[in-house]
């Protein structure tokens, strides 16, 4: 973990409420995907953690959703302005479980942290299946992003308007080696059920600290409690309390 400054490079809109933003900092201490950053934004109190969704050298991008005071801020600001970054944080994703066909499930602002992670896979000769999982084609992002990659990639909506119509676990292929999701937790849940193999979940916790220190993102696995901010946000899939 590193506490820094970055300096925005650029903050672009993907959709009505989706944003992309670029900066630049020092980011020595990544350690690899699904590892996210905690931004101290003016005047709230609490950080607000965001996963890791590219890397190049000093330059970290994040997709993010303006949900409430601290995204919107964050929408608002621009080219130049600094950020107080808390970087490197949790374990990230586990590579070496992956196998040949790893199938990577992401659902609206879950799909990010998949991309640095699509890429790293790419890099290891491995044939990469995605599903994007989104409500309506309006809120579509990054498809072009993953193809761009030399993934297989399957876009879902839930209303039909683009894809595949229905969930993420509509449009599961019939064989992969091994699966990463991440996205909201119904959508976990319903992942959980419906694939074969085993696989590694990215979750989400409301944080206090972000760094280990407060237990306030604690969650009950089958091994005991665990941080979500330090011992995850990955959990493999049997350690998850559905696998009891
Ligand atoms: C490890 C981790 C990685 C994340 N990565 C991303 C990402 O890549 N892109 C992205 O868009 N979002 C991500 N989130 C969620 C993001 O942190 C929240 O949307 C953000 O903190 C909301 O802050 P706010 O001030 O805009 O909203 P608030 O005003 O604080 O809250 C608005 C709404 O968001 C919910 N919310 C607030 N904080 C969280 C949180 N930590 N987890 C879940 N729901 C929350 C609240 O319950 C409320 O419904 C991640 C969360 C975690 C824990
Ligand atoms: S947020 Fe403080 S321990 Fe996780």
């Amino acid at each position: 973990m590193k506490d820094t400054v970055f300096t925005i490079l650029s903050n672009r809109q993907l959709t009505s409420s989706v944003y992309e933003m670029k900066l630049q900092g020092e980011t020595g201490d990544f350690i690899g995907p699904g590892q996210f950053v905690n931004l101290k934004l003016e005047g709230l109190y609490l950080r607000r953690p965001i996963s890791v969704c590219d890397l190049k050298d000093d330059i970290l991008t994040l997709v993010y959703k303006a949900v409430g005071k601290g995204t919107e801020q964050m929408s608002r600001m621009k080219e130049g302005q600094t950020l107080p970054v808390l970087t490197a944080l949790g374990n990230g994703y586990d590579l070496t479980e992956a196998g040949e066909e790893p199938l990577l499930i992401g659902g609206g602002v879950g799909v990010p942290p998949l991309y640095l992670l699509a890429q790293k896979l790419r890099e290891q000769g491995k044939n990469v299946s995605v599903i994007l999982g989104f409500n309506s084609k309006e809120e579509i992002f990054y498809e072009e992003e993953f193809r761009a990659l030399g993934c297989r990639v399957t876009v879902t909506t839930v209303d039909g308007s683009a894809g595949v119509k229905g969930f993420v676990t509509d449009a599961l292929p019939q064989a992969y080696s091994y699966f990463y999701c991440c996205g909201p937790e119904p959508m976990l849940r319903a992942v959980f059920k419906a694939t074969k193999t085993s696989g590694q979940f990215s979750f989400e916790e409301r944080m206090g600290c972000g760094f280990g220190a407060c237990m306030g993102c604690s969650c009950k696995t089958v091994t005991g409690y665990k941080r979500i901010c330090k011992d995850g946000p990955v959990l493999r899939k049997e350690e998850s309390l559905w696998a009891d």
